[in-house]
């Protein structure tokens, strides 16, 4: 969407705030021994508390109200009976509506013992969403985001997983733009302009950065079986840092 007015600005950062609590009280609660079904209750939760409805469900029928995604999932992890273990690198993705605005969220966790190299990868991925965050200004072309973050997987010599990308978000869960590409393409020459709102969610791994979906119809997995890594807010174009809606 395209923020046209003041009540569509207090709408959308209204949502953001709701997603982005609820994504700490989520985190807050990634243990070992939990499992991610009892993980997501929290964030039903919260949601349902603040009047709020998961952006998946309303969407697609999804069969959570968040994604947790742990390990080689890199998106769309159903939650279920899998319990947390020592060492799981967990995502969790919360994305829901009040109002008619939506917002989305995500960021990686790391736990205990953290080998060096998924420390590197969470510390890649989030310096490469706050590139893509600086490269975000009106009057830039979109493909200086993808740029960015390539950017910096490069430095640290880890791979982007191309099929999945930021998007625009407010009035939908999925809308124009389709791609927030993170990586450079030619084709997203397009300027951004103030008010756009779409995710900056750069994926990263270890790995090839080839995915495929796992028979369960949802859960995107790494091929190779390596770590995937994602940070995403929801954010709204200015003409200086953009407006980060889900930051809390
Ligand atoms: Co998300
Ligand atoms: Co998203």
């Amino acid at each position: 969407m395209s923020i046209e007015s003041e009540k569509d600005l207090l709408g959308l950062m209204r949502i953001g705030r709701i997603v982005g609590l609820c994504l700490q009280e989520m985190l807050q609660a990634v243990k070992p021994g939990t499992t991610t079904a009892e993980l997501d209750a929290i964030g039903e939760q919260f949601l349902s508390g603040h009047g709020a409805r998961s952006a998946p469900i309303i969407t697609y029928n999804y069969p959570g109200w968040t994604c947790i995604s742990i390990n080689d999932e890199v998106a769309h992890g159903i939650p279920g009976s899998r319990v947390i273990q020592e060492g799981d690198l967990v995502n969790v993705d919360v994305s829901a509506e009040l109002d008619g605005y939506f917002a989305d969220t995500g960021a990686s966790l790391p736990l205990p013992p953290i080998a060096p190299e998924v420390q590197m990868l969470c510390d890649c991925t989030q310096e490469a969403l706050q590139a893509a965050i600086d490269a975000a200004r009106a009057g830039a072309r979109m493909n200086a985001i993808g740029a960015a973050v390539e950017r910096v997987a490069k430095q640290r010599g880890v791979n982007v997983i191309r099929e999945l990308n930021g998007h625009g978000v407010g009035r939908k869960l999925h809308e124009e733009p389709r791609n927030v590409f993170n990586y450079y393409t030619h084709r997203a020459k397009d300027r951004l302009v103030n008010g756009m709102v779409f995710t900056l969610e750069p994926f990263l791994t270890l790995g090839s950065g080839r995915i495929y979906t796992d028979k369960d119809g949802w859960t995107l997995k790494t091929q190779d079986r390596k770590l995937g890594c994602q940070y995403e807010h929801t954010i709204v174009v200015t003409e200086d840092a953009p407006i980060l809606v889900t930051a809390v």
